[in-house]
């Protein structure tokens, strides 16, 4: 294929051909085909899931046995969801690990805790490659320090980053935690996409990084009174 819009509308076709939500899906497809990240039985959270498409791949991959919570700022319909998925509209950078873990049950002994933890997260992107790069990798370093609270010792992680300077950095913080961490891009991704996935596999909680202070606001916006 010759541009990336005739990429992007392979992807787009082969989605609606196989009754996906988004081609995004093709990415979850490549990742756990080549990286084995989610097995049947499995308990998967899927943070930043709208409009679903991962979920419908998760939902495929962990069976009837295996359990999806979705969460996502945006609402997801979907008609008729089978039993082993939940929903949640939410902030996941400010939801409680209790409210995800809800209706989980641990099959292994000590916490309740999901198998794999998915994030495609990004709240929406400005054009500008540093600002996109910054605000992605926030979310990442967030995410990272909430995975004690909610991933089993020794399970599985993949998230999205736009690649900039703080990447190299954000790489090592995971490979710190996991057994083994590694980037990957799925040919879904579009070839002039920064988006880069990183897949973790077998995570030791005692070593994920301490949650970074809140980021800093801009000063309030001037109010009626100011410079009276
Ligand atoms: C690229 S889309 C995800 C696509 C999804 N993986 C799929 O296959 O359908 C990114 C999503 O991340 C969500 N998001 C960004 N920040 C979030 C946050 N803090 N909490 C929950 N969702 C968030 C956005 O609302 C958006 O729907």
């Amino acid at each position: 294929m010759s541009s990336d819009r005739e990429v992007w509308d392979h992807w787009y076709r082969k989605a609606q051909a196989q009754g996906y939500r988004s081609r995004a899906a093709f990415k979850l497809t490549d990742i756990d085909d080549k990286r084995k990240v989610i097995r049947k039985g499995d308990r998967v959270l899927d943070a930043g899931c709208a409009p679903g498409s991962w979920c419908e791949v998760a939902l495929q991959r962990v069976g009837p046995e295996g359990a999806v919570v979705g969460i996502d700022l945006q609402t997801v319909e979907w008609r008729e969801a089978p039993p082993n998925l939940r929903l949640i509209e939410g902030d996941f950078l400010q939801a409680s690990a209790e409210s995800l873990l809800e209706g989980i049950e641990s099959r292994r002994r000590g916490p309740t805790r999901f198998d794999v933890v998915l994030s495609d997260m990004m709240a929406f992107t400005t054009g500008s490659q540093g600002t996109d790069h910054h605000a992605s990798a926030s979310i990442v370093e967030r995410l990272l320090a909430t995975l004690p609270a909610l991933l089993r010792e020794g399970g599985n992680l993949v998230y999205k980053i736009f690649e900039g300077e703080r990447s190299p950095e954000l790489l090592q913080k995971t490979r710190d935690c996991f057994e083994k961490a590694k980037p990957y891009k799925p040919a879904a991704s579009r070839g002039d996409s920064v988006e880069i996935f990183v897949v973790g596999h077998g995570f030791i909680p005692e070593a994920a990084p301490a949650m970074p202070p809140e980021p800093k606001r801009g000063p309030p916006a001037p109010g009626p009174g100011w410079g009276r």
